[in-house]
């Protein structure tokens, strides 16, 4: 980004003011204790002056006796150590409590979506959902993202959703994952309310890749076997091959070893979204959402990958969530989300029968692909 956009010399700037300023801070430290350190040295040194003059002018003139000099003075001895080691615990606990202080607001932070108190002991989902007149509002945003959304997905169906960009798609796979809560309405699975569904259940059973997949920069082995329990290499392997892209990988040196880079840069943009389906199949989901994540990917690849879905998971149910007609035009029903509401529902026939947005962006979309392949 930076090189992309001639930041430079901005960045550079930047930087060299944190340094400055870090800097600065650390010189003003070094100041107090190039000051501290030596007068600790002389405070006790005068202690030993003071004792030295006083003392000894009580021994000289009998207050005293020689002994009790000589023990004071070794009293003072044996505490000037221990009266600096107070001081030097004395700091670092000030300092261990300024950093114990940005740490503490971390972990209070409040997680947003909290286990409910009674939970139904439920490990398994078998794919069943109805969502009933779902609405959700982002805080502080003036209208709401999704409002009165209605559909039942049952076992081994897929639902299409398309929308324009902003329409609220990414919105609704996050209510079903329940990272965040609905506003009103509500989502049930296996007629279970999601609130009643322990977290971990919930989200071991569900298969969600998102829009920005993230993956972690280690071996490919281990961002797809991303999972709470040990997962085998031969799953690996069959989730990687499922979503097409186990050629690939062996076409690599070091192949299912191979360390990726950060957020998954040395990967193309089809490569990372394909690991992230093959992270997400691994978990033999009940239901799987798939946010757009095949966006980056050519349509064959695509159809390939859709197809092998339904081959090696036939009870799977499936929201797939993706800008291109061609990817769910085979959905058992299709969703046309705009601005948070479902404008059009039915399959792809019945949508192009009744000639709305669907039948538009079906038209542009076909021209475009006209234009390309002449
Ligand atoms: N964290 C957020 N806080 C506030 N508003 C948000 C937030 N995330 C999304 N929105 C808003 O909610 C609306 C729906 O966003 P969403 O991400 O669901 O759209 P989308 O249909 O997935 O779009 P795209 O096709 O571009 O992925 C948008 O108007 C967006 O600006
Ligand atoms: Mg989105």
């Amino acid at each position: 980004m930076v090189k992309g956009f001639v930041r430079e010399k901005n960045q550079s700037e930047k930087f060299y003011r944190e340094n400055l300023n870090f800097m600065e801070r650390n010189m003003a430290m070094a100041r107090i204790q190039g000051i501290f350190q030596p007068l600790v040295q002389v405070i006790s040194a005068l202690a030993y002056v003071i004792v030295l003059a006083f003392g000894g002018y009580l021994a000289i003139h009998s207050f005293i006796t020689l002994g009790d000099f000589v023990a004071f003075n070794m009293y003072l001895g044996e505490l000037v150590w221990p009266m600096m080691a107070i001081g030097w615990v004395v700091n670092l606990i000030q300092r261990g409590q300024a950093s114990m202080k940005r740490i503490n607001v971390l972990l209070s932070y409040p997680a947003e979506v909290q286990e409910s108190a009674n939970v139904a002991a439920v490990t398994q989902l078998s794919g069943q959902v109805s969502v009933q007149q779902l609405s959700f509002q982002y805080p502080d945003a003036p209208a709401p993202a999704l409002s009165g959304i209605s559909f039942q997905l049952f076992p081994g169906k897929q639902i299409g959703i398309i929308g324009r960009t902003g329409a609220g798609k990414s919105t609704l796979c996050n209510l079903l994952i329940r990272l965040m809560e609905a506003s009103a309405g509500s989502i049930r699975y296996d007629g279970i309310d999601i609130r009643q569904i322990p977290l971990q259940t919930l989200r071991e059973q569900i298969g969600y890749v998102p829009q920005d997949n993230f993956l972690f920069s280690t071996t490919l082995r281990e961002n797809i076997a991303f999972h709470p329990y040990s997962i085998s290499q031969e799953e690996v392997v069959w989730a990687a091959k499922v979503a097409q892209i186990y050629d690939e990988i062996m076409a690599m040196p070091k192949q299912f070893d191979t360390v990726i880079g950060v957020r998954g840069i040395t990967l193309s943009g089809g490569q990372k979204q394909r690991v992230a389906i093959a992270r997400a199949l691994v978990k033999h989901p009940r239901l799987l959402l798939l946010d757009d994540c095949l966006s980056a990917v050519d349509t064959q690849t695509e159809e390939k990958i859709l197809q092998g879905l339904k081959q090696v998971m036939p009870e799977c149910a499936t929201l797939f969530i993706s800008h291109r007609i061609s990817s769910i035009m085979d959905a058992d029903e299709i969703l046309v989300i705009e601005e948070g509401q479902i404008l059009e529902r039915g399959t792809h026939a019945q949508l192009l029968a009744k000639g709305g947005l669907y039948t538009q962006l079906y038209e542009r979309q076909q021209l475009e692909h006209e234009v390309v392949n002449s």
